[in-house]
This record gives C-alpha cells, sequence and structure tokens, in this order.
C-alpha cells in the first residue's frame, strides 16, 4: 500500500495547484477563485474515478458534490470537506506568499495547506488508487463545500433538499489535528461557538479629550470595564445562566483524556508564554476540549493612526467569541450574553449587540463501526492505537449531519497544533499527508470487515 515516489512527486503537484486557487470565502473579491477551486475539484475527483462528480448550486458557493457507487450491499460513507479557505491576512507575517506554495522541512507551506485543502484532498487521492487498483470495499459519496469558514450557512438547507441523494452509513470528515505524531488521537468532540459583535456608544459625536474627559462616559473605558467583568478571578464567566447546560464530563473521560503525554513547558515554548491562563480547577487539555470559553476576537474605537490624538470617541466596538460544550445552545447563549451585556451598561453608554454566525457543539461515538474502523486505520498505518480527544475548534455542520440526515460522524483528520491553521505560515507535514491518504484506504476495508 505504500505510495511510490512518482505517485508522491504527482500528488504534490497536483495540491499545489489547487493551493495556489485563493478560495478565499470571506471576503468578496476571490469570489472567482472560490469557483475555480470548486471546478478544479470537480475536474479531479472525475479525473480519479469519480462516476459522477458535479457543482450543485447553493445561495452561496457551489457544493461539489461526486460519487463512486460500488454495490449496495457494501456500506456506504458520505466524505465532507471544504476548499475555502480563512484570509491570509496579516500578510507581512508570511515568509513565503500564502498562495505559492512551498515546500519547506518537510512540510508543504500555504493557506489551506492543513484547513482543509490539504486533508481534503487525501480524500481524492485515496479514491484515485482505491480506484486504480479496482478495489472498492465501500460505496463513496463526497460533499466539499465552499463556505465552512464563513459558517455553512447554506449547507444546512443543502441537506434538507438531498436527504436521499446523501443516504450514507455514516460521515467522515478530515478536517481535526492529532495530538502528535507519536500520539495519534481521533477527534470524538468539538465545540460550538457563538460569535457576535458589540457596539458601544457613548456622546453623539468624538469630544475633545480636555474639554470633556472626566465628565462624560467614553465608550472604549466603559466596553473595556464592561468585558473585564465577564470573568470573575477563576477565570469562570459570569454571565447568569451560562454553564446551566453544561454536560458533565465523567471522571473516566477526564482520564483518559490526561493521558495525553501533554508538556505544559513544551505548550508554553511553542508559542513564547512563561505561563498558561484559563478556568480554575482545569487542565490545558480540559480547557481547550470540554469547558466553553470567552474571548474578544478583535477591539477598536477612537484614534488608531499614527502620533497622538486627544479625543474622547463616541462609538467603541468588540468582536467576541463564546466556545460552547455539549449541551449548550449557541442562539440561548447569544441571548444570555446580550441580556447580560446590556444590563450592565453604566450611565451614560448605550449598547448594540448584534448577532454572527453561530454553530452547535458535538460528541461523535467511540463505540461504533466507524470508531472501531478508524482506530484499525491508525494501528495499521502509524503504529499505535489512537487516543480520543475532544477539540477545541467548531465544525458547525457535523450536528447538522445528525439532525437532518441522522447520521454519525467519524473525525479522522491528520493535522497538528503546529500547523498553524488560520495564521501566517500555515503549514502540513508531507508525512501526514502520504499517511492519511493511506489511513482513509485502510479505514474503507476495515470498515467493511466491521458491517
Ligand atoms: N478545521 C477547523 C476546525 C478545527 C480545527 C477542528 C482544528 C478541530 C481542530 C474549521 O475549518 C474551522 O476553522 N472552524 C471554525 C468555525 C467556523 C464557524 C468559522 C472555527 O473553529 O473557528
Ligand atoms: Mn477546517
Ligand atoms: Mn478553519
Amino acid at each position: 500500500m505504500n505510495i511510490s515516489a512518482q505517485d508522491q512527486e504527482k500528488y504534490l503537484q497536483e495540491l499545489k495547484e489547487f493551493l495556489k486557487i485563493p478560495s478565499v470565502s470571506a471576503d468578496r473579491s476571490f469570489h472567482q477563485e472560490v469557483l475555480k477551486a470548486a471546478t478544479f475539484l470537480k475536474d479531479k475527483l472525475l479525473e480519479a474515478g469519480a462516476q459522477v462528480a458535479e457543482l450543485c448550486p447553493t445561495k452561496g458557493f457551489p457544493v461539489v458534490y461526486a460519487e463512486r457507487m460500488a454495490d449496495p450491499s457494501l456500506p456506504t460513507v458520505l466524505v465532507y470537506g471544504h476548499y475555502d479557505v480563512q484570509p491570509p491576512d496579516p500578510l507581512d507575517l508570511w515568509e513565503s506568499p500564502p498562495f505559492e506554495p512551498v515546500i519547506k522541512n518537510g512540510r508543504i507551506v500555504a493557506r489551506g495547506a492543513c484547513d482543509d485543502k490539504g486533508q481534503l484532498y487525501m480524500h481524492v487521492k485515496a479514491l484515485e488508487r482505491m480506484n486504480q487498483r479496482n478495489e472498492f470495499p465501500c460505496n463513496l459519496k463526497f460533499m466539499f463545500e465552499g463556505e465552512e469558514e464563513v459558517g455553512s450557512d447554506n449547507l444546512g438547507p443543502f441537506l434538507q433538499a438531498n436527504k436521499e441523494k446523501l443516504k450514507a452509513d455514516l460521515i467522515l470528515v478530515s478536517d481535526t489535528s492529532i495530538f502528535s505524531t507519536d500520539v495519534p488521537t481521533i477527534t470524538v468532540g468539538l465545540r460550538g461557538l457563538s460569535y457576535l459583535e458589540v457596539e458601544v456608544t457613548g456622546p453623539n459625536r468624538d469630544l475633545h479629550s480636555g474639554m470633556y474627559g472626566g465628565a462624560v462616559a467614553n465608550p472604549i473605558n466603559a466596553l473595556c470595564q464592561m468585558i473585564a467583568s465577564l470573568k470573575d478571578e477563576h477565570n469562570h464567566i459570569v454571565i447568569p445562566g451560562f454553564y446551566d447546560k453544561v454536560l458533565t464530563v465523567s471522571d473516566e473521560e477526564r482520564g483518559l483524556m490526561n493521558q495525553i503525554p501533554f508538556s505544559l513547558s513544551s505548550y508554553q515554548d511553542a508559542l513564547g508564554i512563561n505561563a498558561v491562563s484559563g478556568e480554575m480547577g482545569y487542565t490545558t487539555l480540559e480547557r481547550v476540549s470540554i469547558r466553553p470559553t470567552l474571548d474578544v476576537n478583535g477591539i477598536w474605537g477612537g484614534y488608531t493612526g499614527e502620533g497622538a490624538k486627544t479625543v474622547l470617541p463616541s462609538k467603541a466596538y468588540a468582536k467576541i467569541s463564546m466556545r460552547l460544550v455539549p449541551n449548550q445552545e449557541p442562539d440561548e447563549i447569544t441571548r444570555l450574553f446580550t441580556e447580560h451585556f446590556i444590563a450592565m451598561a453604566p450611565p451614560g453608554i448605550q449598547v448594540k449587540v448584534t448577532p454572527h454566525h453561530g454553530g452547535e457543539p458535538a460528541l461523535t461515538p467511540t463505540d461504533s463501526a466507524g470508531y472501531r474502523a478508524a482506530s484499525l486505520a491508525f494501528q495499521k498505518v502509524w503504529g499505535k492505537t489512537p487516543l480520543p480527544m475532544r477539540s477545541g475548534g467548531s465544525i458547525p455542520i457535523v450536528s447538522m449531519f445528525e439532525k437532518v440526515l441522522g447520521l454519525k460522524t467519524v473525525l479522522m483528520g491528520f493535522g497538528l497544533d503546529e500547523d498553524a491553521i488560520h495564521s501566517p505560515n500555515e503549514s502540513y507535514r508531507l508525512d501526514h499527508f502520504f499517511k492519511g491518504i493511506e489511513s482513509i484506504e485502510v479505514f474503507y476495508k476495515e470498515l467493511a470487515l466491521q458491517s
């Protein structure tokens, strides 16, 4: 099953071509490029042996759908991934241009190298390899979307409208990471998300900070105080009701999770920090997986240009995200935040809260044929039995797969923290790319044996 040097070279060339297309879904000016990535993918799926590959229109970017059906008696796997990428900003921090992929230190460096074009492309190449051998232990369906990084708003309706077409036994996704090359993990939980923007208004115009300072509430000062007061001295979020629906994680699961050989000092070194910070009573691994969070993602207002301008601003803004855990509900959390934030405004300050996208948390089973097949695939290709691990990130569509299609998901991803997804110099290890392809092939074989 080993991939020949010649095939490796070919796969990398193709991945580079794919990564060269700047499919940034968040930025209107890249619209044509996102469409180009969809067409590229459709063509590659056909070349790889799909019997059907098509662009399915949605209100946003198209879903690339493909099929390689072998025999109705075999299990059917629906593979999900996303061909859109995050914006590459800040550009000046990239060592090589984000859309000119280069190979460096055993990695391919480009925006989307890991999240998710590199991981998605492993599935296209696994299909090609199985097609070359004419060996299909499962029926395969593929669904690749172009709006994951902007909230997958149009994918829910797509699932609703295509239930028959998407019929399958389980969903397979490679869009997560493992703990390390030596300690492979299977993701068994994802956090949800509630994302909103706040606008805080003081006086009706920007004021002279000498003439008015001290007598009129400053919206930036007020916003900072309001944000700071959202957590207590133990980093516990104080929004009333915030934790009410949080499912308690069993001691057994916490025990299993803390078996992962996490090194605090390597973690701190990798991030250039001399201490971690988080909710009291939880380990770092727990803080980034089984506990909800509240973080400011951006904050602005007043004068930020060169030099000094003495101004008491009229407005201040912040973008705030809350990562959620089972069974917190994004709409409810957004409402609780909004009520609390508005009630908290000091005299002379008005607050407006605008919700952005959200997403539900998800848990995936470990006692399923899909999990066992993924576990065996890791054992055979990586030489280690993977540990189950919850991830801090979000893939909102996973809960929709269950709600709309009634399907469980297997999160078999191969990224690493150091791949720096969403950051400058995103990369993906070449050995993970190739081992990932092999793991996917073994997964299908093992799934067929399990069924
Ligand atoms: N692939 C990530 C999510 C992820 C990353 C899961 C690492 C597990 C480990 C995905 O593309 C992503 O970035 N999701 C967004 C959510 C979305 C609503 C914008 C996120 O988590 O911020
Ligand atoms: Mn992703
Ligand atoms: Mn992402």
